[in-house]
């Protein structure tokens, strides 16, 4: 099998997922056209200022790396981790922090990072638990959102993709640790999550 990613056969970019992979939702290069809009228009609104973006991890380290390098100022960067899911695809509500921050955000300008949200409990909990660090400023970066799900209203002021409320794999987004590393965005046959 070709394992260019570019054949009609192999669409997969990792041979041994393709036989998962339900349909492609957004390709590699519409993801990373949308982050560079994304970090020119970051760039504008934070000129003259020193930016801290905070990642969620885990899945938020595949849009830090690539949406920072188009953030054209100085940035420093913090994680954190905290798990909400496990192997299971619906969430739990209940939030953990895994790891804490490492960088005092009292007086700090600060983005906050997430790869998706979906029913919004997660980002909800992380904005009130950072809110009273006492940020200067403190705003959201969601490379995907799931619009129909979302139970409660979180203030999103970057938005990258507005999805279907449907699980998706890829670019940093996990099923059971797995498809992380696929650069575009998928759906799973129904038969993975049976297994
Ligand atoms: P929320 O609390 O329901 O908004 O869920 C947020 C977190 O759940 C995200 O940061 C992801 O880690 C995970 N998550 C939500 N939807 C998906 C999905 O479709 N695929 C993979 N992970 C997801
Ligand atoms: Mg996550």
């Amino acid at each position: 099998m070709a394992g260019d990613g570019r054949t009609a056969t192999f669409s997969g970019h990792v041979a041994e997922y393709e036989q998962d992979i339900d349909r492609i939702l957004i390709t590699g290069g519409d993801i990373q056209d949308r982050i560079r809009e994304l970090g020119e228009q970051i760039t504008e609104d934070y000129r003259g200022r020193e930016l801290l973006l905070v990642g969620v991890l885990k899945g938020a380290f595949v849009v830090m790396a690539d949406l920072s390098r188009h953030i054209r100022l100085p940035l420093q960067f913090d994680f954190m981790a905290v798990s909400s899911y496990g192997a299971a695809t619906k969430t739990s509500g209940v939030v953990r922090i895994l790891k804490d921050l490492d960088i005092d955000l009292e007086g700090r300008d600060v983005l906050l990072v997430e790869d998706i949200v979906d029913s919004g409990l997660t980002l909800q909990y992380l904005l009130k638990n950072l809110r009273t660090r006492r940020p200067a400023t403190l705003e959201v970066c969601a490379l995907f959102e799931k619009t129909e799900v979302q139970e409660v209203d979180v203030d999103i002021r970057y938005r990258g993709f507005q999805l279907p409320p449907v699980f998706v794999v890829g670019y940093g987004l996990d099923f059971d640790e797995r498809y992380r590393n696929l650069p575009y965005l998928a759906t799973l046959k129904p038969e993975v999550y049976a297994g």
